[in-house]
């Protein structure tokens, strides 16, 4: 799915959303994105050099979401800068379970803070809502408070854990906690 562009005003910033387009520019951006803000947080994927995406397997992903009728990246700029993005997938492999869409969602931690995050999540939750869906679904790691609270504001409970999920190069482990919403 495209997203069309839209445009907002979020703490005297002017914030413009907007779907990855298929070139080499918006390719090597979220390369370097994902690579810049896995090292930020430890409450993502991988770490920073398990990123191993070429531009032609980013401009694959973008095309594919762009292409597809059940999935979604929208991209957010603040004041122009690219500050993350967010996206929803449906869990399309079977008719049992094409009612529920994970969604994922992370930005640079300079963007983080100010609401930034509501903001793309409403919409995102906008989006999937306006696709059907019933259900929206993700995961965050045990101990990302911030994440934890604002999916819980906007009413997702959590609904499983699975211990010791992820564990570090230090040795340490977190939880993956699951959160539903019921739309
Ligand atoms: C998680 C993330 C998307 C949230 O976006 P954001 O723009 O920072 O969040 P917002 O400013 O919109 O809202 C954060 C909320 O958490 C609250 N908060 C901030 N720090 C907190 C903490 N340590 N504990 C509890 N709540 C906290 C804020 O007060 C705010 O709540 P409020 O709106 O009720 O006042 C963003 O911080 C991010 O991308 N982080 C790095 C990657 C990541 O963790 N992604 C999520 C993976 S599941």
């Amino acid at each position: 799915m495209v997203f069309a562009e839209e445009k907002y005003e979020l703490g005297g910033k002017a914030i413009m959303l907007r779907s990855a387009n298929a070139n080499k520019n918006d390719a090597d951006m979220l390369i370097d994105y994902l690579k810049t803000v896995t090292g930020e947080t430890r409450f993502l994927m991988c770490e920073p050099d398990e990123v191993k995406y070429t531009t032609d397997d980013e401009l694959s992903f973008i095309k594919e979401h762009n292409e597809s009728d059940n999935a979604l990246l929208i991209l957010v700029f603040v004041d122009g800068e690219y500050a993350g993005n967010c996206s929803f997938e449906g869990k399309t492999s079977s008719r049992r379970t094409k009612h529920r869409a994970g969604i994922g969602i992370a930005l640079f931690q300079r963007f983080t803070g100010f609401g930034l995050g509501r903001l793309l999540l409403e919409i995102l939750l906008r989006e999937i809502k306006e696709q059907g869906y019933e259900q929206a679904e993700l995961t965050v790691v045990g101990g990302n408070d911030r994440a934890y609270h604002l999916y819980e504001s906007l009413g997702f409970k959590e609904c499983g854990r699975i211990p010791k999920a992820n564990k570090y190069d230090d040795g340490t482990y977190s939880d993956d906690i699951l959160m539903a919403l019921p739309l």
